[in-house]
């Protein structure tokens, strides 16, 4: 190094190990490109039991008994009658509880949640229940319950509930557990002569996230905010299709109020024979209202993803979508859906959201027309959606898809189509092996354009890019581990660096229940009362809480060019020594930020210079390092194993004119950040 460092009397280049030294160019002084607000975001779709059984609160399977398989998840005892004429048109079923014709007989019920149901001490669960006693006051006894227990009482809580109207009504209690029971159930006992109608029977905590009845699951909810997410893309992945178009997701039938929205099967419970869930159904408790509610509460733009007619392509033939000339009803979803969104609360659609509690618009932006569709059955129908979403609402963002490859002749011709048909940007999926992220020669052999230069290439003309649903997928190990989470992260630096063209980027799939997973790896897990982030959501949150407003270019000198004179990203060429970076700067607080990953099994010396700026500084570092083997993972019991560890780096300044230097080691197979005050 020519470089003559001043001023900081232990230098840390003398710490240094043997390894070359890489000089980085930041030039601080000159801003690039924005970076949108939406960069960095989540997506979210049912699969996993992301939603029943997961995010969403309801701790009651099949709670309106609407399963084909009434009694799914429930075990009934006694004189249990199933009638279908209930009070909810869409949900008819409910049952009847009545005496079991002797005194030492028992009528009643039991569910068994999703795993069991968590309950945890010291929390507050509220248990309701629509009902009516047709023939005078009755009453029922209801009990949380560990059968397995060997103690002298099944039951740890227990509660009696006195029904006293033949009119259908809703009734309510709160339970309150002394103990945690991670695998407890709910039973009901009839405990009056009487006969008791029973429908939609519920139990949430009381604590959910922001505390709303039909809410969320607060841990869960909270880890999404604390990404400070972007962007939410919603409802699904593969569930926007469904196995059969009656399957698809319809936006239609999760609004309105939850008792009253129909059961819908879900498409992950068709897809794989090896992890296969019976009873994987979609109650749509969580539903469009308040998907729009948690992007509101996290501050994430919504990015609802509608069908265009196609089932799942993977799973059908032509025969099984809309023809081109059944699509008016797909069009009208969207167009109904920006109504349902943004429209006045006088309008056919804003009225609902007004009566459901939100008068003023969500003001939605964007909206996916298709999920992971490809080719002309899927180019033909998005035309005619295009058209009247243009004409009706021509500041709406219209996404569109490039199907399921990263790379290839499909994947080409879907960018050629979404640009003939001017969408505004191209939802990308990669899930791909840890060579396609780190883009080695062998994987550009075969894929083409991957690794961390992959936008660079990018024409800057035509739509922007949402790389929508991506992970590394470890060749051989596809679960969750930390190599692999290191790797995207190295990857991101191309999303980062080419923020002119990536709009924005959501890793996925966002959760899996320890319990019921169809697909990993994925961001967050969780069993009945506990949950761990994996490490791919913490480096999804490094890039998330430090996305800067403004792309700084970083270069070094290309390791290639003899004259030494031609400057190139640190994106792992040859000669880069598995290292990647790139750089932003934030005017809102007024720091350069540097994210550079060492993919190697070495330290690295890293010299960042940064030009434009003077005098001796600190940086504060975040660090997410791993000292024990690359295959681990933060778990349930350990969920703080792996996570990014704050720092700092003094900074040194170099010449004349004080340039303010920054000398580091990165450590082997890690990712630091550097942020520095301007
Ligand atoms: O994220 C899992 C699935 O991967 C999504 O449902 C689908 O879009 C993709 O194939």
């Amino acid at each position: 190094m020519k470089l003559k460092l001043f001023s900081c009397a232990i230098t840390l280049a003398g710490m240094l190990s043997a390894q070359a030294q890489h000089v980085m160019e930041v030039k601080t002084a000159k801003l690039g490109a924005p970076v949108s607000s939406t960069m960095y975001g989540l997506f979210f779709e049912d699969i996993n039991f992301a939603a029943d059984g997961g995010l969403y609160g309801e701790l009651v399977k099949n709670r309106s008994f609407e399963f084909p398989q009434s009694y799914m998840g429930w075990r009934v005892f006694g004189n249990v009658e199933l009638k279908n004429d209930g009070p909810f048109e869409r949900c008819p079923h409910y049952v009847v509880l009545s005496d079991p014709g002797h005194k030492e007989r028992r009528t009643g019920l039991q569910n068994e949640g999703y795993f069991g149901i968590g309950i945890e001490k010291g929390k507050e669960y509220r248990f309701s229940v629509w009902a009516k006693a047709p023939k005078g006051n009755s009453q029922i006894r209801v009990q949380l319950i560990n059968e397995f227990t060997g103690e002298e009482h099944q039951e740890f809580v227990q509660q009696k509930l006195d029904i006293t109207s033949s009119d259908w009504k809703q009734y309510e209690i709160v339970l309150k557990s002394k103990r945690t029971e991670p695998r407890a159930q709910l039973r009901i006992f009839l405990s009056s002569p009487n006969p008791v109608a029973l429908e939609h029977v519920s139990l949430f905590p009381v604590d959910t996230y922001k505390g709303r009845k039909n809410g969320l699951r607060r841990d869960l909810a909270q880890a999404l905010a604390d990404m400070k997410p972007g962007v939410f893309r919603f409802p699904g992945g593969c569930i926007v299709e469904g196995t059969t178009l009656d399957s698809r997701y319809q936006w239609k039938n999760t609004i309105g109020r939850v008792e009253n929205r129909p059961l819908n099967r879900n498409r992950w419970e068709d897809t794989f024979d090896y992890r296969y869930y019976a009873d994987y159904y979609q109650s749509y408790g969580l539903g469009f209202f308040e998907f729009f509610q948690l992007c509101e509460d996290i501050g994430a733009e919504p990015l609802p993803v509608l069908s265009v007619g196609l089932a799942c392509q993977f799973q059908n033939g032509e025969s099984a979508h809309a023809k081109m000339d059944e699509l008016q009803p797909f069009i009208d979803d969207c167009l109904d859906l920006i109504e349902f969104a943004n429209g006045p609360a006088d309008s056919k659609w804003g009225k609902i959201r007004a009566e459901m509690g939100h008068p003023e618009p969500f003001n939605m932006k964007y909206i996916g027309i298709g999920n992971e569709q490809w080719d002309t059955p899927y180019f033909e129908r998005l035309k005619p959606f295009v058209a009247a979403v243009r004409a009706k609402y021509p500041n709406i963002k219209i996404v569109g898809t490039s199907g399921p490859d990263s790379e290839g002749k499909m994947f080409e011709k879907g960018w050629v189509a979404m640009k003939e048909q001017k969408a505004d940007l191209v939802d990308e999926h990669f899930y791909r092996p840890e060579s396609w992220f780190l883009g080695t020669p062998e994987a550009k052999e075969r894929y083409g354009n991957c690794g961390a230069l992959r936008y660079d290439s990018y024409d800057r003309k035509g739509p922007k890019v949402f790389a929508g649903e991506y992970a590394c997928h470890g060749k051989g190990k596809k679960w969750n581990h930390y190599e692999t989470s290191l790797y995207e992260a190295a990857f991101m630096t191309s999303l980062e660096r080419n923020a002119d063209i990536v709009e924005m980027a959501t890793y996925a799939p966002l959760f899996a229940h320890i319990d019921g997973w169809q697909w990993r790896p994925d961001m967050i897990w969780y069993d009945n009362i506990r949950m761990f982030k994996s490490v791919s959501y913490y480096v999804q949150q490094m890039y998330a809480m430090n996305k800067g407003t403004n792309v700084l270019s970083l270069t070094t000198k290309d390791p290639g060019d003899k004259k030494g004179k031609k400057m190139v990203p640190v994106a792992g060429q040859e000669g880069m020594d598995g290292l990647f970076a790139s750089s932003v700067y934030d005017k809102g607080t007024g720091e350069v930020i540097i994210k550079v990953i060492n993919t190697s099994k070495q330290p690295q010396a890293v010299q960042l210079n940064l030009q434009g700026m003077t005098g001796e500084r600190t940086a504060e570092t975040l660090t997410l390092q791993h000292n024990g083997s690359m295959d681990d993972e933060n778990t349930l019991d350990q969920p703080d194993k792996i996570r990014p560890v704050a720092g700092s780096v003094k900074c040194e300044t170099t010449g004349k004119k004080q340039q303010t230097v920054l000398n580091d080691e990165v450590p082997a197979m890690a990712f630091r950040l550097y942020k520095v005050k301007k």
